[in-house]
């Protein structure tokens, strides 16, 4: 596991996680059997959804009675404690994705369950039997019971994840930062048609991890996702093995070859905040000084925090490079020769280059949200 945590950096719920591909949960579909078809491809997956209160029980029910694959069990714990213990022999990360009603019917799963799985909160099912008994998308529309649900979950100490859907609720952006106010360890947002402005919206307004969904089914849409802000990707429909296979032999190409898996696009090319890390000192009339303000930092301020962040590693070298230090240089797709002599003179390759620029942004994200919001929600 040494060889994925040095290749994609990723830990979840203090495991490693093999590869930044998840499934995503389907209802009456994706149990332990189905995940353990193929593990060999992912890193991380949420099993069910799974109903786990009386009102959400009921739902579920009715759902079904409609045609729609639902797990129905009458005593749901027992069940997951089962599916979940499959998983258990496995690398793979396990989550489990919950429908219910109040912030104790979380609370007693965590109880009995344990912290050895991520506990997802379904905010996401629109089937209107859920909406109505305040479960799934209800939860969109009242964030402030959301919040109280993560709270809930988070003193049991467990990792939570919030899936989320796109274009619900009224402020996709005050959502996210309530959640990452909250406490929730991940965010797993459905981006429906939205795509990645809607990522780096969120990406650019909190530090919580990110799993992009939706129609992410090949190597061009995971980059777009990776380069926007994504930590991970997750498929459902169709995360059949082949495609499985497949984006997870490009991904690890690409992590090997470029060293950073998810390196943003630089910020004038339309990436997102940690795309800073590739910014030159603000001499110049660029999108960097609108970022700047928009984050509340001075020019300053940004100059010291990069200088300071780059101290005692190689970024600190580089003087025949345009501002005398590799910690202003651009990201590896911009040819540069003056940055390439430096890579060489300073004994690096340019794979290490891109890791370590990936640790500047990983310094530079800590200090930007290095203080909790206020409640955008009032
Ligand atoms: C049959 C089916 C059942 C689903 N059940 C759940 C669920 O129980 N909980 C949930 O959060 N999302 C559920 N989803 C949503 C998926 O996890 C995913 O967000 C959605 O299908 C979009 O991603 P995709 O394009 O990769 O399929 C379900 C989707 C399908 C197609
Ligand atoms: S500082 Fe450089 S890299 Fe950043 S937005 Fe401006 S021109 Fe682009
Ligand atoms: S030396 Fe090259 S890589 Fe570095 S800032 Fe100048 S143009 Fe960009």
């Amino acid at each position: 596991m040494i060889e994925h945590f040095e290749r994609f950096g990723l830990l979840i719920n203090d495991s490693v996680v093999r590869t930044p591909i998840a499934i995503a949960s389907m209802a009456g579909i994706v149990d332990a059997d189905y995940v353990l078809k193929r593990a060999s491809h992912i890193g991380l997956a949420f099993i069910g959804g799974y109903s786990i209160d009386e009102p959400a029980m009921r739902a579920a029910r009715e759902m079904a009675a409609g045609g729609r694959d639902e797990f129905l069990f009458d005593d749901p714990i027992p069940e997951i404690k089962a599916q979940a213990g499959k998983l258990a022999k496995t690398d793979v990360v396990t989550g489990i994705n919950l429908r219910a009603c109040t912030p104790g019917a979380f609370s007693d799963a965590a109880d009995k369950l344990g912290d050895t799985v991520v506990y997802e909160i379904d905010a996401h099912c629109r089937q209107q039997p859920m909406v109505e008994v305040g479960s799934g998308e209800y939860y969109l529309h009242n964030p402030r019971i959301l919040a109280e649900c993560v709270k809930t979950l988070k003193s049991h100490d467990v990792t939570v994840s919030v899936k989320i859907r796109a274009g619900v609720g009224q402020d996709d952006v005050a959502l996210a930062r309530a959640l990452w106010r909250a406490g929730a360890d991940i965010i797993h947002v459905d981006l429906m048609d939205f795509g990645y402005q809607k990522l780096r919206q969120i990406r650019n307004s909190c530090p919580v991890m990110l799993i992009a969904n939706n129609s992410i089914n090949s190597f061009d849409r995971v980059k777009e996702m990776f380069s926007h802000g994504a930590d991970l990707v997750s498929l459902g429909r169709r995360s059949d093995e082949h495609t499985l296979s497949g984006l997870d032999a490009a991904i690890t190409r690409y992590a090997d070859e470029h060293g950073w898996y998810n390196s943003p696009k630089q910020l004038c090319r339309g990436g997102d905040i940690r795309a800073l890390a590739f910014c030159c000192m603000p001499v110049k009339n660029c999108p960097l000084i609108p970022t700047l303000a928009k984050i509340g930092i001075s020019r300053e301020q940004y100059v010291e925090l990069k200088e300071r962040s780059v101290k005692g590693t190689p970024l600190e070298s580089g003087q025949h490079t345009c501002f005398g230090s590799l910690a202003w240089c651009c990201k590896d797709s911009s040819p540069c020769m003056f940055r390439e002599m430096s890579i060489e003179q300073g004994h690096l390759t340019g794979r290490e280059y891109m890791r370590q620029k990936r640790t500047l942004s990983e310094r530079i994200l800590e200090e930007v949200f290095s203080e909790t919001p206020v409640d955008e929600q009032g």
